[in-house]
């Protein structure tokens, strides 16, 4: 099983918003499904020492001073739209612990999970970034795309200027892949359900969904379906109140008219 399914305790851990840790979760998980990787990750992000933001110069200055800069020197809040550090961390360590190349963002906003991604890819030796966001340009004046420029990273990235409904149907007829897809895009249940119906085609069995958000009503219940109606196709390697890690472990293989309620997933009042 994935989460829940009879476990009343990690029900109401993940409604309490509190964080669980593998440790506990092997207990509940089949210990096969929790990979030795994220047992490492896992040690490595949750220790005190908060040395891995040095992985990025202006990520760090970033998180120091909330504040991120446009082509013309303007200064603009960074948050509460880009991600924080120990989501940073996360997606970081994802990347690099995963030895990913290939990597996919819904949701670019002023970049800050780029940033992360894209370091990871740098010290992986290297790699390919995408990036979905419709407001690249307008609604953040291109500071995602130009804080990539500012890591030398420009090369290997590509922009989709689109809402990901679009552009996430391109990539799979492209016959595109990615080893780690991080959600983060429009927040409504029927947008998240969509993200995570194509990224579920762009990822190969072994690859990885990265999902942030999951406390937010729409992502709730997102996060809800998929646990119950998907736990032979994603496995459940980390979640905290904020964001959950899955990854691909087998093909989609239900039949066609599988369907497991998943509303009382959370209790009534949620
Ligand atoms: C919470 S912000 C992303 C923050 C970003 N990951 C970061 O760390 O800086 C949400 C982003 O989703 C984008 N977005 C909104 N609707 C979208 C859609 N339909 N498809 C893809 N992205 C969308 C917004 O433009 C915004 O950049």
């Amino acid at each position: 099983m994935i989460v829940g399914d009879g476990s009343d305790r990690l029900r109401a851990q993940l409604e309490a918003g509190e964080l669980i840790s593998l440790v506990e979760r092997a207990k509940v998980l089949d210990p096969p499904r929790v990979p030795f990787i994220f047992m490492r990750m896992w040690v490595v992000i949750n220790h005190k020492d908060q040395e891995t933001m040095s992985m990025n110069s202006l990520l760090s200055e970033i998180y120091r001073t909330g504040i991120v800069t446009s082509a013309e020197g303007e200064e603009i809040q960074a948050f509460p739209a880009g991600v924080d550090r120990q989501l940073a961390e996360a997606l970081y360590r994802l990347v690099r612990e995963s030895k990913a190349k290939r990597t996919l963002e819904i949701g670019m906003a002023y970049g800050i999970s780029s940033l992360a991604i894209c370091q990871g890819l740098k010290d992986n030796g290297g790699g390919w970034h995408v990036a979905i966001d419709p407001n690249q340009s307008i609604g953040y004046k291109s500071i995602g795309k130009l804080n990539l420029q500012r890591i030398d990273f420009a090369d290997s990235f590509e922009l989709y200027e689109e809402p990901s409904h679009l552009a996430l149907p391109d990539l799979l007829r492209q016959g595109r892949t990615f080893d780690l897809v991080f959600i983060d895009g429009m927040h409504m249940f029927d947008y998240v359900i969509l993200d995570f119906f194509y990224t579920l085609r762009l990822v190969p069995v072994g690859g990885y969904i990265f999902m942030d958000d999951i406390c937010y009503p729409g992502l709730k219940s997102a996060f809800a379906f998929i646990c119950r109606n998907f736990k032979n196709i994603v496995s459940s390697v980390m979640i905290t109140g904020r964001f959950c890690i899955l990854q691909k472990i087998g093909e989609d293989n239900r039949d066609w008219q599988y369907y497991k309620p998943f509303e009382s997933f959370f209790s009534e009042d949620d």
